[in-house]
């Protein structure tokens, strides 16, 4: 028998994958750098599917069929080359290596063009959903040929999530690397809604004055209404749980360092290249980094701030449903960034993302999902060249209900020094962009002061340069 589909790289997302598969009734070819590997996964799990195990690198390609469909599921980076170069020559024309890792897009556009040449199908596809959902459904988001597409989509509708309506959550995203650009903005988008729930959390804690369970039940609460989200149902869970050692409250007792592997940190660094403002993200790179130099709190430890003044039982509950507010209209604001760099990288390479179809494929499976979604789905589906999220007409009314609300959590973060940098730059980005004048005019007046670096006007065409050092006339540049 010859195996539809084979996956190399058994570590748990690898392995997980390749069961999903075979409990969908495809023969799997299975294959590890150490045999060891393949042999136990085939020991605990073979009675759920075919799976057939290969040692050598060479037998794992002559148990595929034609063209071979070869799923690598290890490290980003140097060992994802080296199991290419691994693999590469004993492939054919027509063959696809499916590249499942947390890829930098633009190593995925490299190794594309580099096995185009050879005539393999390159698919990087970007994979969200943790262990649990390579299992039982992840989302998905190949990139590559539309040829590609064509023999590997069946597949991967079947192992991937269902959305509410049943709709499977993976889509041919476009050439290339944009299957891996998406999946590094999903994670990005990903880190911005944990700081700004982290954010929440804090507030709830050092304004409202409540305890973690209490907060856990706050979010089961939002977690039944526009919020519901895998997100914020995992944020009760991980609140309400209690460290069993010390019998403290989880969260009190982790040390509180973020760490990161890098999808956020490039998302920004692209948005940076591309000139989109994600400052949302950004803040939540920030903020993790800031919270793992240990040292330079501990000696900022000391720094004034404001004297504090605990709300009551009735402010504290009207607060309580505020920080709802906040937390909506500023996820708001992080999709509409997310979404604004997909929509740049997509022009910038010439991928044709749909935007609309991004957001369906984001309902289920991913670690993102939630009912939010389904409405961004609406909003681009209504108007696929919709400039900005803002601009959708059901997020615009929300977010003018909610601001009233957000403002004030900010004014009370800000008075009791509650640092929440993805609330205030939501806040600053959405007053930035509904601004009639910015300071921008001032920066270009500086800019050409100091280094006739000329500015345009609001009344003329053209490139002007003001003589600052001399009468102060305006010459055309
Ligand atoms: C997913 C996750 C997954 C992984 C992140 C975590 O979509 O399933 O995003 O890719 O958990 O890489 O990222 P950090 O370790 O950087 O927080």
């Amino acid at each position: 028998t010859t195996a539809q589909i084979g996956v190399t790289g058994l570590a748990v997302m690898g392995r997980n994958l390749a069961r999903n598969f075979a409990r969908n009734g495809y023969t799997v070819a299975v294959h590890n750098r150490t045999a060891s590997r393949t042999r136990a996964l085939v020991e605990e799990f073979g009675n759920e599917g075919d799976f057939i195990a290969t040692e050598t690198a060479k037998e794992f390609v002559a148990a595929l069929e034609r063209p071979r469909r070869l799923v690598i599921m290890v490290k980003a980076g140097d060992p994802t080359d080296a199991v290419i170069q691994e693999f590469a020559p004993l492939l054919e024309p027509g063959d696809m290596i499916i590249d499942g890792g947390n890829a930098h897009f633009a190593d995925t556009r490299r190794r594309e063009r580099e096995l185009r040449e050879q005539g393999i199908h390159f698919v990087g596809t970007g994979i969200s959903g943790g262990e649990e959902g390579a299992l039982n459904g992840p989302s998905i988001m190949p990139g590559g040929s539309k040829e590609s597409y064509d023999s590997l989509g069946p597949m991967l509708e079947k192992i991937s999530a269902k959305a509410a309506d049943g709709a499977p959550c993976v889509t041919h995203v476009g050439p290339d690397g944009a299957g891996h650009f998406v999946k590094m903005v999903h994670n990005g988008i990903e880190y911005a809604d944990m700081q700004l729930i982290g954010e929440a959390y804090q507030l709830l804690r050092d304004v409202a004055g409540y305890a973690p369970a209490r907060i856990a039940e706050i979010f089961r609460t939002w977690n039944t209404g526009r919020l519901d989200s895998y997100l914020i149902e995992i944020t009760a869970e991980v609140l309400s749980h209690v460290d069993a050692a010390t019998g403290e409250p989880f969260v009190d007792v982790v040390a509180d360092q973020a760490e990161q592997k890098g999808t956020g940190r490039w998302t920004v660094q692209i948005a940076l290249d591309l000139g989109v403002p994600v400052s949302g993200i950004a803040e939540a790179v920030f903020a993790r980094s800031l919270s793992g130099h240990v040292a330079l709190r501990e000696a900022s430890r000391g720094l004034a701030g404001p004297k504090a003044s605990p709300l009551g039982e009735a402010e504290a509950a009207a607060f309580a449903d505020r920080v709802e507010q906040a937390l909506y209209a500023s996820k708001i604001v992080s999709y509409t960034q997310g979404f604004h760099e997909v929509a740049a990288g997509s022009e910038e390479y010439g991928w044709d993302i749909d935007l609309g179809a991004v957001s369906a494929i984001w309902r289920g499976g991913c670690i993102i999902r939630a009912a939010f979604l389904d409405r961004i789905r609406a909003a681009y589906d209504a108007r696929a060249d919709l400039p900005s999220l803002l601009s959708d007409e059901t997020f615009a009314r929300e977010i003018a209900d909610a601001q009233d609300d957000w403002r004030e959590v900010l004014v009370a973060a800000t008075r009791q020094g509650v640092p929440t940098p993805g609330f205030a730059a939501a806040l600053a980005y959405y007053d930035a962009l509904r601004a009639e004048r910015l300071p921008a005019a001032l920066t270009q007046g500086q800019r050409d002061f100091f280094g006739a670096h000329t500015y345009r006007r609001t009344d003329r065409d053209g490139a002007f340069h003001t003589l600052w050092g001399g009468d102060r006339s305006e010459v055309t540049a």
